[in-house]
């Protein structure tokens, strides 16, 4: 039985692992990817938007349109970018087509709305990078943010961090954006790295996975990728945050969550960027975000090495 995708934007800094995670989305039969906004934070929006229209560019998909959102923080420029992580132009130098089409003239968050508001089914928006946009769109177009089927966050952790001790970096990133977004109601779900950092690939995992150029720039940055995690943390294996977002999304369920109040620290101490998750609901707070506890790590691989298996025999 066919059923009918559901329609998907995803809001993204690109990034290596947000580049695997729209290659996953375009990969997967279960959505309909209508739109990429970008936004600054793994590296400046002049690249993560040039590294978005690559990706498509790169997967045949030139017909998704791209749309450039905020180049800054709302309220203090983010205290730095993640080149050191995606190197300096966000996607570890590898070869990727120019782009052949610009982005659309709309700002990001214009885009947003003018899709919420005209397509007919509710539209699930995967945010992947900081939450800039997603706050804008709340302030500005109250009524087309109303109309998010979804909203799928990469970012934040009910513990640890991995920018500060207890704080991650999308969220660290723009604060005063998150703590709008967890504050506005959306059918919200957060996927943070107390999970995400066992959404191991290691190169094991992807090469050989096909002969196609998807492969290859997926084995390649997987690769360089693992360089980063080898210097840090000792280790090739790779944190796929963004992609177990993506799974998420794809998958309703494939991560186990359960309901709670979720605040954001805008102080101005260590504690910045730290999502509060009022895990025994000690607060009496309503709850606000279906935020991830686990998910079942073999069926994740699976997915996500399949689909994007799939992605590379289409792409000639
Ligand atoms: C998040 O930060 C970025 O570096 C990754 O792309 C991911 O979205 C993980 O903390
Ligand atoms: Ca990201």
């Amino acid at each position: 039985m066919s059923t009918v995708p559901t329609p998907l934007i995803i809001d993204t800094d690109p990034g290596l692992d947000d580049a695997l995670a729209i290659l996953l989305a375009l990969g997967s039969p279960e959505v309909d990817l209508i739109g990429v906004t970008t936004v600054a934070g793994n590296t400046s929006l002049a690249n993560t938007t040039d590294n978005a229209l690559r990706i498509l560019e790169l997967a045949g998909r030139t017909d998704i349109p791209v749309a450039a959102g905020a180049s800054r923080a709302l309220i203090r420029e983010a205290p730095r970018t993640a080149e050191y992580v995606h190197g300096s132009d966000g996607l570890g130098g590898l070869p990727l087509p120019a782009p052949s089409v610009p982005p659309v003239a709309s700002h990001a968050v214009t885009f947003l709305a003018e899709r919420l508001l005209s397509t007919p089914k509710p539209v699930t928006v995967a945010a992947i990078g900081p939450l800039t946009n997603i706050a804008l769109l709340v302030a500005t177009h109250p009524e087309a943010a109303a109309r998010i089927g979804r909203l799928v966050v990469m970012g934040g952790a009910a513990r640890g961090g991995n920018v500060a001790p207890t704080a991650e970096f999308n969220i660290w990133s723009d604060p005063e954006a998150a703590h709008r977004v967890f504050s506005a109601g959306l059918p919200l779900t957060m996927i943070g790295l107390d999970v995400t950092d066992r959404s191991v690939i290691t190169v094991g995992d992807v090469n050989g996975m096909g002969d196609g150029r998807v492969a290859r720039f997926v084995e390649d940055s997987v690769g360089f990728y693992g360089r980063f995690h080898q210097d840090r943390y000792g280790t090739t294996d790779t944190y796929q945050h963004d992609a177990l977002a993506l799974a998420e999304v794809i998958i309703p369920g494939i991560v186990e969550t359960s309901h709670h109040y979720v605040t954001v620290d805008c102080g101005e101490t260590l504690s910045r960027g730290t999502t509060i998750v009022d895990l025994n609901d000690v607060t009496g707070h309503p709850p606000n975000a279906h935020v991830a506890l686990e998910f079942d790590h073999p069926r994740f691989v699976e997915v996500l090495v399949g689909r994007l298996k799939d992605l590379d025999t289409k792409v000639r």
